[in-house]
Protein backbone atom coordinates (compact mmCIF):
# COMPACT_ATOMS: atom_id res chain seq x y z
CA UNK A 1 0.00 0.00 0.00
CA UNK A 2 1.47 3.17 -0.81
CA UNK A 3 1.55 6.15 1.69
CA UNK A 4 -1.32 8.04 -0.57
CA UNK A 5 -3.65 5.44 -0.03
CA UNK A 6 -2.52 5.12 3.62
CA UNK A 7 -3.69 8.55 4.77
CA UNK A 8 -7.68 9.03 4.52
CA UNK A 9 -7.94 12.66 4.60
CA UNK A 10 -7.28 15.52 2.59
CA UNK A 11 -4.24 18.12 3.01
CA UNK A 12 -4.64 21.87 1.38
CA UNK A 13 -2.04 24.26 1.11
CA UNK A 14 -3.09 28.42 1.79
CA UNK A 15 -1.15 31.04 1.66
CA UNK A 16 -1.25 34.69 3.43
CA UNK A 17 -1.39 38.23 1.68
CA UNK A 18 -0.14 41.88 1.72
CA UNK A 19 -2.51 44.28 0.57
CA UNK A 20 0.08 46.37 -1.60
CA UNK A 21 -3.16 49.01 -1.68
CA UNK A 22 -5.61 49.57 0.17
CA UNK A 23 -8.01 52.51 -0.21
CA UNK A 24 -10.76 52.40 2.31
CA UNK A 25 -14.55 53.99 1.43
CA UNK A 26 -17.13 55.28 3.67
CA UNK A 27 -19.37 52.40 6.10
CA UNK A 28 -22.35 51.19 4.18
CA UNK A 29 -25.35 50.10 5.84
CA UNK A 30 -24.15 46.33 6.62
CA UNK A 31 -20.98 48.09 8.68
CA UNK A 32 -18.88 47.21 5.78
CA UNK A 33 -16.36 49.39 3.95
CA UNK A 34 -16.17 49.87 0.54
CA UNK A 35 -12.65 48.99 -0.69
CA UNK A 36 -10.34 49.13 -3.29
CA UNK A 37 -7.04 46.87 -3.10
CA UNK A 38 -4.72 44.99 -4.34
CA UNK A 39 -3.38 41.76 -2.57
CA UNK A 40 -0.53 39.54 -3.25
CA UNK A 41 -0.34 35.77 -2.22
CA UNK A 42 2.90 35.71 -0.24
CA UNK A 43 4.59 32.98 0.64
CA UNK A 44 4.00 32.19 4.47
CA UNK A 45 1.73 29.52 4.15
CA UNK A 46 -1.14 27.54 6.23
CA UNK A 47 -1.43 23.75 5.97
CA UNK A 48 -4.85 22.05 6.11
CA UNK A 49 -5.53 18.80 6.63
CA UNK A 50 -8.93 17.37 7.14
CA UNK A 51 -9.63 14.26 8.47
CA UNK A 52 -12.58 11.83 8.23
CA UNK A 53 -15.09 12.33 11.49
CA UNK A 54 -18.45 12.24 12.94
CA UNK A 55 -18.35 15.22 14.21
CA UNK A 56 -16.40 19.23 13.98
CA UNK A 57 -13.10 19.20 16.03
CA UNK A 58 -9.81 21.49 14.65
CA UNK A 59 -6.38 21.84 16.04
CA UNK A 60 -3.99 24.61 15.62
CA UNK A 61 -0.33 24.55 16.24
CA UNK A 62 2.25 26.81 14.06
CA UNK A 63 5.55 28.16 14.09
CA UNK A 64 3.94 31.26 14.78
CA UNK A 65 1.73 32.13 18.22
CA UNK A 66 -1.19 30.41 18.36
CA UNK A 67 -2.35 30.69 21.61
CA UNK A 68 -4.74 33.47 20.63
CA UNK A 69 -6.40 31.35 18.09
CA UNK A 70 -9.70 29.36 18.89
CA UNK A 71 -10.07 25.67 18.65
CA UNK A 72 -13.48 25.34 18.74
CA UNK A 73 -16.65 26.27 16.87
CA UNK A 74 -15.45 29.83 16.92
CA UNK A 75 -12.38 28.95 14.38
CA UNK A 76 -13.83 30.39 10.75
CA UNK A 77 -12.05 27.27 9.90
CA UNK A 78 -14.47 25.21 11.61
CA UNK A 79 -17.40 27.76 10.48
CA UNK A 80 -16.44 26.98 6.81
CA UNK A 81 -16.92 23.64 7.09
CA UNK A 82 -20.27 23.45 8.94
CA UNK A 83 -21.38 26.16 6.03
CA UNK A 84 -20.10 23.28 3.32
CA UNK A 85 -21.83 20.40 4.98
CA UNK A 86 -25.11 22.58 5.35
CA UNK A 87 -24.88 23.54 2.02
CA UNK A 88 -24.40 20.55 0.42
CA UNK A 89 -26.47 18.58 2.89
CA UNK A 90 -23.68 16.34 3.96
CA UNK A 91 -24.47 14.79 7.44
CA UNK A 92 -20.64 13.67 8.34
CA UNK A 93 -18.28 16.03 10.53
CA UNK A 94 -14.26 16.47 9.79
CA UNK A 95 -11.59 16.55 11.91
CA UNK A 96 -9.02 19.58 10.93
CA UNK A 97 -5.73 19.77 11.81
CA UNK A 98 -3.74 23.41 11.04
CA UNK A 99 -0.01 24.31 11.19
CA UNK A 100 -0.08 28.07 10.59
CA UNK A 101 2.87 30.13 9.32
CA UNK A 102 0.92 33.77 8.88
CA UNK A 103 1.16 35.56 11.64
CA UNK A 104 -1.97 35.69 14.08
CA UNK A 105 -4.76 38.36 14.44
CA UNK A 106 -1.56 40.45 12.07
CA UNK A 107 -3.57 41.51 8.94
CA UNK A 108 -2.41 38.90 6.81
CA UNK A 109 -5.61 37.02 6.07
CA UNK A 110 -4.24 34.01 7.93
CA UNK A 111 -7.79 32.85 9.60
CA UNK A 112 -9.24 33.70 6.20
CA UNK A 113 -6.60 31.63 4.70
CA UNK A 114 -7.49 28.54 7.01
CA UNK A 115 -11.29 28.86 5.85
CA UNK A 116 -10.74 28.87 2.56
CA UNK A 117 -8.08 25.91 2.69
CA UNK A 118 -10.84 24.31 4.73
CA UNK A 119 -13.52 24.44 1.89
CA UNK A 120 -11.08 23.30 -0.52
CA UNK A 121 -9.75 19.90 1.77
CA UNK A 122 -13.46 19.53 2.57
CA UNK A 123 -14.97 19.54 -0.75
CA UNK A 124 -12.49 16.76 -1.60
CA UNK A 125 -12.77 14.80 1.69
CA UNK A 126 -16.52 14.41 1.23
CA UNK A 127 -16.52 14.24 -2.84
CA UNK A 128 -18.53 17.41 -2.92
CA UNK A 129 -17.37 18.27 -5.68
CA UNK A 130 -18.18 22.10 -5.68
CA UNK A 131 -17.64 24.64 -8.53
CA UNK A 132 -14.85 27.53 -7.94
CA UNK A 133 -17.85 29.14 -8.53
CA UNK A 134 -19.92 27.68 -5.59
CA UNK A 135 -16.68 27.74 -3.18
CA UNK A 136 -15.98 31.79 -4.10
CA UNK A 137 -19.55 32.39 -3.04
CA UNK A 138 -19.27 30.59 0.31
CA UNK A 139 -15.66 32.27 0.89
CA UNK A 140 -17.60 35.57 0.37
CA UNK A 141 -20.40 34.89 3.17
CA UNK A 142 -17.85 33.50 5.37
CA UNK A 143 -15.21 37.00 5.45
CA UNK A 144 -14.04 39.59 2.65
CA UNK A 145 -10.38 38.57 2.50
CA UNK A 146 -11.46 34.57 2.22
CA UNK A 147 -12.24 34.74 -1.90
CA UNK A 148 -8.53 35.91 -2.34
CA UNK A 149 -7.16 33.29 -0.13
CA UNK A 150 -8.72 30.57 -3.02
CA UNK A 151 -7.67 32.88 -5.57
CA UNK A 152 -4.41 33.35 -4.73
CA UNK A 153 -1.86 35.04 -7.17
CA UNK A 154 -2.00 38.96 -7.32
CA UNK A 155 -5.79 40.51 -7.72
CA UNK A 156 -8.11 43.57 -7.55
CA UNK A 157 -10.33 43.08 -4.64
CA UNK A 158 -13.68 46.07 -4.86
CA UNK A 159 -16.89 46.12 -2.99
CA UNK A 160 -15.71 44.73 0.89
CA UNK A 161 -12.35 43.14 -0.88
CA UNK A 162 -14.61 40.02 -2.15
CA UNK A 163 -14.96 41.19 -5.68
CA UNK A 164 -11.90 39.94 -7.12
CA UNK A 165 -10.68 40.03 -10.83
CA UNK A 166 -7.05 39.26 -11.09
CA UNK A 167 -4.31 41.21 -12.22
CA UNK A 168 -1.00 41.07 -14.07
CA UNK A 169 2.18 40.79 -11.96
CA UNK A 170 5.24 39.61 -13.91
CA UNK A 171 8.40 38.27 -11.38
CA UNK A 172 8.64 37.95 -8.05
CA UNK A 173 8.47 40.78 -5.45
CA UNK A 174 10.23 40.07 -2.02
CA UNK A 175 8.83 41.19 1.56
CA UNK A 176 10.15 41.10 4.89
CA UNK A 177 7.63 40.66 7.58
CA UNK A 178 7.63 42.18 11.22
CA UNK A 179 5.12 40.56 13.50
CA UNK A 180 4.01 41.66 16.95
CA UNK A 181 3.12 39.85 19.72
CA UNK A 182 -0.30 41.79 20.46
CA UNK A 183 -2.54 41.37 17.86
CA UNK A 184 -5.52 44.08 16.31
CA UNK A 185 -9.24 43.52 16.40
CA UNK A 186 -9.56 44.30 12.27
CA UNK A 187 -13.30 46.25 13.13
CA UNK A 188 -11.44 48.20 15.94
CA UNK A 189 -9.25 49.51 13.10
CA UNK A 190 -11.60 50.69 10.82
CA UNK A 191 -13.95 52.06 13.64
CA UNK A 192 -10.78 53.99 14.49
CA UNK A 193 -10.39 55.19 11.01
CA UNK A 194 -13.70 56.24 10.60
CA UNK A 195 -13.29 58.28 14.01
CA UNK A 196 -10.30 59.52 12.92
CA UNK A 197 -11.97 61.10 9.35
CA UNK A 198 -14.25 62.22 11.81
CA UNK A 199 -12.57 64.31 14.27
CA UNK A 200 -9.92 65.56 12.13
CA UNK A 201 -11.79 66.89 9.27
CA UNK A 202 -9.41 69.81 8.57
CA UNK A 203 -6.58 67.27 7.86
CA UNK A 204 -7.91 64.33 6.97
CA UNK A 205 -9.89 64.51 3.59
CA UNK A 206 -12.93 62.63 3.59
CA UNK A 207 -13.83 58.36 2.23
CA UNK A 208 -13.33 58.56 -1.13
CA UNK A 209 -16.87 58.10 -2.62
CA UNK A 210 -15.81 55.37 -5.68
CA UNK A 211 -12.39 54.12 -4.26
CA UNK A 212 -10.06 52.76 -6.57
CA UNK A 213 -6.70 51.05 -7.20
CA UNK A 214 -4.06 53.87 -8.46
CA UNK A 215 -2.91 52.80 -11.79
CA UNK A 216 0.71 53.47 -10.96
CA UNK A 217 0.31 50.24 -8.44
CA UNK A 218 -1.14 47.99 -11.50
CA UNK A 219 1.85 49.22 -13.81
CA UNK A 220 4.80 48.63 -11.19
CA UNK A 221 3.11 44.69 -10.54
CA UNK A 222 3.16 44.62 -14.34
CA UNK A 223 6.89 45.68 -14.50
CA UNK A 224 7.51 43.50 -11.87
CA UNK A 225 9.73 46.75 -10.73
CA UNK A 226 9.72 46.82 -6.53
CA UNK A 227 11.42 50.39 -6.74
CA UNK A 228 8.29 51.63 -8.65
CA UNK A 229 6.16 49.29 -6.24
CA UNK A 230 7.59 51.07 -3.26
CA UNK A 231 6.63 54.49 -5.10
CA UNK A 232 2.93 53.94 -5.40
CA UNK A 233 2.15 51.17 -2.32
CA UNK A 234 -0.87 52.82 0.21
CA UNK A 235 -2.66 51.79 2.74
CA UNK A 236 -5.57 54.05 4.15
CA UNK A 237 -5.99 51.64 7.52
CA UNK A 238 -1.89 52.12 7.93
CA UNK A 239 -2.87 55.59 10.23
CA UNK A 240 -5.48 54.57 11.96
CA UNK A 241 -3.44 51.39 13.20
CA UNK A 242 -0.80 53.49 14.13
CA UNK A 243 -3.19 55.69 16.43
CA UNK A 244 -3.92 52.74 18.24
CA UNK A 245 -0.58 50.87 18.41
CA UNK A 246 1.98 54.32 18.37
CA UNK A 247 4.99 51.72 18.92
CA UNK A 248 4.87 50.54 15.65
CA UNK A 249 6.15 53.87 13.82
CA UNK A 250 9.12 53.38 15.07
CA UNK A 251 9.64 50.16 14.07
CA UNK A 252 9.01 51.40 10.26
CA UNK A 253 11.14 53.96 10.07
CA UNK A 254 14.03 51.44 11.72
CA UNK A 255 12.99 49.43 8.55
CA UNK A 256 12.97 52.30 6.58
CA UNK A 257 16.52 53.68 7.55
CA UNK A 258 17.94 49.98 7.15
CA UNK A 259 17.45 50.06 3.35
CA UNK A 260 13.73 48.86 2.91
CA UNK A 261 12.40 50.68 -0.15
CA UNK A 262 9.12 51.05 1.36
CA UNK A 263 7.31 49.58 4.60
CA UNK A 264 3.68 49.76 5.15
CA UNK A 265 1.11 48.05 7.88
CA UNK A 266 -0.44 44.94 6.40
CA UNK A 267 -4.12 45.03 6.01
CA UNK A 268 -5.46 46.19 9.50
CA UNK A 269 -2.19 45.39 11.46
CA UNK A 270 -0.20 45.21 13.35
CA UNK A 271 2.23 42.71 10.88
CA UNK A 272 4.60 45.55 8.97
CA UNK A 273 5.44 44.65 5.63
CA UNK A 274 8.73 46.09 3.99
CA UNK A 275 10.05 45.83 0.35
CA UNK A 276 13.20 44.67 -0.67
CA UNK A 277 15.04 44.62 -4.07
CA UNK A 278 15.75 41.08 -4.34
CA UNK A 279 16.15 37.84 -1.89
CA UNK A 280 19.33 38.86 -0.69
CA UNK A 281 18.28 42.53 0.31
CA UNK A 282 15.38 40.84 1.78
CA UNK A 283 17.70 38.66 4.02
CA UNK A 284 19.87 41.87 4.79
CA UNK A 285 17.33 43.76 5.86
CA UNK A 286 15.74 40.87 7.95
CA UNK A 287 19.01 40.28 9.83
CA UNK A 288 19.02 44.16 10.51
CA UNK A 289 15.73 44.29 12.28
CA UNK A 290 16.32 41.03 14.01
CA UNK A 291 19.75 42.71 15.08
CA UNK A 292 17.47 45.49 16.85
CA UNK A 293 15.51 43.17 18.68
CA UNK A 294 12.23 42.23 16.02
CA UNK A 295 11.37 39.16 14.71
CA UNK A 296 11.58 39.19 10.92
CA UNK A 297 10.31 36.60 8.46
CA UNK A 298 11.24 36.83 4.74
CA UNK A 299 9.08 36.08 2.34
CA UNK A 300 8.08 36.41 -1.52
CA UNK A 301 4.81 36.89 -3.48
CA UNK A 302 2.65 36.16 -5.57
CA UNK A 303 2.25 31.96 -4.88
CA UNK A 304 -0.64 30.37 -5.73
CA UNK A 305 -4.01 29.80 -3.87
CA UNK A 306 -5.23 27.31 -2.38
CA UNK A 307 -4.52 23.70 -3.39
CA UNK A 308 -4.72 20.51 -2.77
CA UNK A 309 -1.31 18.46 -2.32
O1 LIG B 1 -15.09 40.02 6.58
P1 LIG B 1 -14.23 39.99 7.79
O2 LIG B 1 -14.83 39.17 8.90
O3 LIG B 1 -12.81 39.62 7.53
O4 LIG B 1 -14.19 41.49 8.31
C1 LIG B 1 -13.85 41.78 9.62
C2 LIG B 1 -14.34 43.17 9.98
O5 LIG B 1 -13.58 44.14 9.27
C3 LIG B 1 -15.77 43.47 9.60
O6 LIG B 1 -16.65 43.04 10.59
C4 LIG B 1 -15.76 44.99 9.48
O7 LIG B 1 -15.81 45.59 10.75
C5 LIG B 1 -14.37 45.25 8.92
N1 LIG B 1 -14.39 45.39 7.45
C6 LIG B 1 -14.96 46.52 6.89
N2 LIG B 1 -14.98 46.65 5.54
C7 LIG B 1 -14.45 45.71 4.72
C8 LIG B 1 -13.86 44.55 5.27
C9 LIG B 1 -13.85 44.42 6.65
O8 LIG B 1 -15.43 47.40 7.62
N3 LIG B 1 -14.52 45.89 3.41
Amino acid sequence: MTLAQEFPGTRVRVPGKINVFLEVGAAQDDGYHELATAFQAVSLIEDVVAMPSDDFTIEVVGSVDVSGVPQDDRNLAIRAARMLAAEAGYDGGVHLSIRKEVPVAGGMGGGSADAAGALVACDALWGIGSTQQQLHALAARLGADVPFALAGGTAIGMGRGDELSPALARGRFDWVLVPNDEGLSTPEVYRELDRRREAHRADIGPAPERPSVDPAVLQALRAGDPRMLAGAIRNDLQAATLSLRPDLAAVLEFGESAGALAGLVSGSGPTLAFLAEDPSHAEQLARELRRAGHDAITAYAPVPGARLV
